[in-house]
């Protein structure tokens, strides 16, 4: 921290953070411009119009169409601003580019565990290369939590049972501090960690030392097989789950005549509550997997799923 800048805001280490400070000070500004408009208004008139004898009665006014007009259309328009503005800077934090390379967070009382996607785990510690995409699945074990990053200007809800997107890129080299931004109790405020933007090759660096762990894909297709998934689920359409090989994203007819897309949270509700969305022409069969797997076993399963390709003809047909 530059001891001569009084650390009022974080430093802006991402690419959205400028355009999210942009915004703030720009309500910052009209926002005081109006308060102090309005309060010398209010000292103003109140010297200037004062009742100066106890005989004195005000004329009557009728009103001022141009006034009203003025005071209705110019709020209209920075409102307008500050919407079209706003809406830009929301869709950009909200969407990921495609080339966002993958870490996992859960939020457990009273730690963050971190995940990348060669399978490195850290706790309360994310490492990053500089300049590249990351894109965040966050989800919590226990309780709401919100995993904050000030720096990169990003904050975003761990809720149970739900899978929440955060994304930023790192623009400058530095440690920066991970907050829990929910009370979420008694060592909530302990709950902190920090983010390592490192440059590219310092990165490959770190992700080479230390043993070399099992990605989650790996993970997830040993715990396919470890949890017998494989046996109704086989990719030769001989069992009793359907394939899951290429349903990734793609959207699955369900026996209810509705349709699902198959994403995250889809596969996440199938392992935990089978009976919730059974796929057309299947039996709700599969037996629940509640309280037998962890979050982070549930993730590696998706990270499995979504890694298996197409089958080269389609079954069944
Ligand atoms: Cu976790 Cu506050």
């Amino acid at each position: 921290m530059n001891p001569q800048s009084l650390p009022l805001f974080p430093p802006q280490a991402s690419t959205i953070a400028s355009e999210v400070d942009a915004l703030y000070f720009f309500h910052i500004a009209v926002t005081s411009f109006f308060s102090l408009l309005i309060a010398a208004g209010v000292v103003y008139f109140a010297i200037r119009y004062r009742r100066r004898s106890n005989a004195e009665s005000p004329p009557e006014i009728e009103g001022s169409l141009a006034l009203e007009l003025t005071w209705t259309f110019i709020p209209l328009l920075i409102t307008i601003v500050m919407f079209v503005w706003g809406a830009q800077v929301f869709f950009h934090i909200n969407r990921p580019p495609d080339n966002s390379m993958n870490v996992s967070v859960v939020g457990k009382r009273w730690m963050w565990k971190l995940q990348h996607p060669t399978g490195q785990r850290e706790i309360n510690e994310l490492h990053v290369p500089l300049g590249r995409p990351v894109r965040l699945t966050i989800t919590s074990e226990d309780t709401i939590h919100s995993f904050f990053i000030p720096a990169f200007r990003i904050k975003k809800d761990a809720v149970p049972g739900r899978y929440n997107t955060a994304w930023f890129e790192a623009t400058k080299a530095g440690s920066f501090h991970i907050l829990c931004a929910e009370y979420c109790g008694t060592e909530h405020a302990k709950m902190i960690g920090r983010v390592v933007v490192m440059e590219a090759d310092d990165y490959q660096t770190w992700l080479a030392g230390g043993p070399t762990p099992e990605s989650p894909i790996k993970a997830g297709e040993r715990l396919f097989v470890e949890m017998n998934c494989v046996t109704c689920h086989r990719p030769d359409s001989a069992g009793r789950g359907p394939i899951l090989n290429g349903i990734f994203g793609r959207a699955v007819r369900l026996q209810s005549g509705e349709s699902v897309v198959a994403d995250a949270a889809y596969v996440r509700e199938s392992i935990l509550n089978p009976a919730a969305k059974v796929v057309a022409g299947y039996q709700p069969v599969m037996p629940t997997y509640q309280g037998q797997v962890s979050e982070e076993s549930i993730l590696n399963l998706i990270a499995y799923i979504r890694s298996l390709p197409m089958p080269a003809v389609e079954p069944g047909k």
